[in-house]
């Protein structure tokens, strides 16, 4: 055996056996295959915290604590800061919370299509995935999550809603039901929540079992930033706080954060263009010889053609970037395509209308 065959034989077998995340690097002028906001923010804005990265020693680490970004944080989304962990990204959160209670868990009870990062984790940590599938309208199947629930006390569940990359979302009143039968922990994704659907960090006080992660990735117009937080029941908080790595977040994140959390007016309204935007596209995408369009509560629409391939490879062509999702379980011939600035959508509909040989 070789040094290096000898090597990958010291790496768990649930790391070597996964697939890894993937994405292929492409420049298209319009670029609408992550689910980001079109709009940056403005110069005045960033230069703000670029003043603060020139001026702010580069040697000594950032805050132990990032004390006044948990604060401003916990004011936004009206919790008390103890209720609050930051992070790398709310992909750093899910790494955290799946740290924290896999051993316990022992079983993940997942809802597919979703999204990949909670199967990644699970698989990787060596746990039971318990698959519950979204049903034939790629909703819900709050029948089937609940039974899963029962079968499998004190399994961990994770929910997305809106969920990725489908945009179908779970009513306050299911998510309750469900949780008045959990008895494991449920973490419910709300990346998107600035979009759509109920608002889950209203419920913790009631369900000490429920932790929320959301992110600045999304609606916030910061996915470069990459900060993440999670938000649950302070006593809950305390102990997972144990095992995220200290200096997890770089002080120009933490920064830059504070000073978007001081704009947030700004953010609010590009979300009610991205919105009334989304709805536009909805409809317009509905008209169109497309089998389905899927009503979403979040950034992007999910279409479903057989002409996929042939739709997917016209629109690059005109340098409009969409995600090609059909290799996610039950999505056979989906794109899913992010909501543009008016601009950008006009130049999708073009496009999609020479496609499709609409006037
Ligand atoms: C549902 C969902 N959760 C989490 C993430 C990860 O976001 P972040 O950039 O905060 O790591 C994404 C990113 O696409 C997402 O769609």
């Amino acid at each position: 055996m070789t040094k290096n065959e000898l090597a990958k034989t010291l790496i768990n077998d649930s790391v070597r056996n996964l697939k890894g995340y993937h994405l292929e690097p492409e420049n298209c002028a319009v670029k609408l295959n992550q689910n980001e906001n079109p709009r940056d923010w403005p110069p005045e804005v960033k230069e703000k915290a670029a003043r603060f990265f020139v001026e702010r020693p580069w040697n000594r680490y950032p805050n132990f604590i990032p004390d006044n970004l948990k604060k401003m944080l916990a004011r936004y989304v009206d919790v008390d800061p103890c209720s609050v962990i930051v992070g790398n990204g709310s992909n750093e959160m899910l790494l955290v919370l799946f740290l924290s209670f896999a051993e316990k868990a022992k079983s993940v009870i997942i809802c597919p299509p979703t999204f990949t990062v909670y199967r990644l984790l699970c698989d990787g940590l060596g746990m039971r995935a318990v698959s519950v599938g979204l049903d034939n309208d790629l909703q819900y199947d709050i029948g089937a999550i609940k039974k899963a629930v029962e079968e499998n006390p004190g399994a961990m569940l994770v929910l997305s809603s809106p969920n990725n990359p489908v945009g179908n979302t779970m009513s306050e009143d299911d998510f309750k039901d469900i949780l008045d039968i959990h008895t494991g922990v449920c973490v419910l994704d709300q990346a998107y929540a600035e979009f759509g659907g109920f608002d889950g960090t209203k419920l913790i006080s009631a369900y000490p079992n429920l932790i929320v992660t959301r992110t600045f990735s999304k609606a916030m117009a910061a996915a470069g930033l990459r900060l993440g937080y999670m938000v649950g029941a302070a006593d809950v908080i305390a102990e997972i706080n144990k095992i995220k790595l200290p200096y997890n977040i770089n002080f120009f994140t933490e920064h830059a954060a504070t000073v978007i959390l001081d704009n947030t007016k700004i953010m609010e309204e590009s979300v009610g263009m991205i919105i009334s935007e989304r709805d536009e596209l909805y409809e317009y995408l509905a008209a169109l010889p497309f089998d389905n369009v899927y009503p979403s509560a979040a950034n992007f629409i999910l279409v479903r053609t057989p002409q996929k391939q042939k739709l997917f490879d016209h629109l690059r062509d005109d340098s409009i970037l969409v995600r090609d999702v059909s290799s996610y379980p039950m999505l056979n011939d989906c794109l899913r395509i992010g909501v543009g600035t008016k601009d950008e959508n006009a130049k999708l509909r073009e496009s999609m209308n020479i496609f499709f040989e609409r006037e």
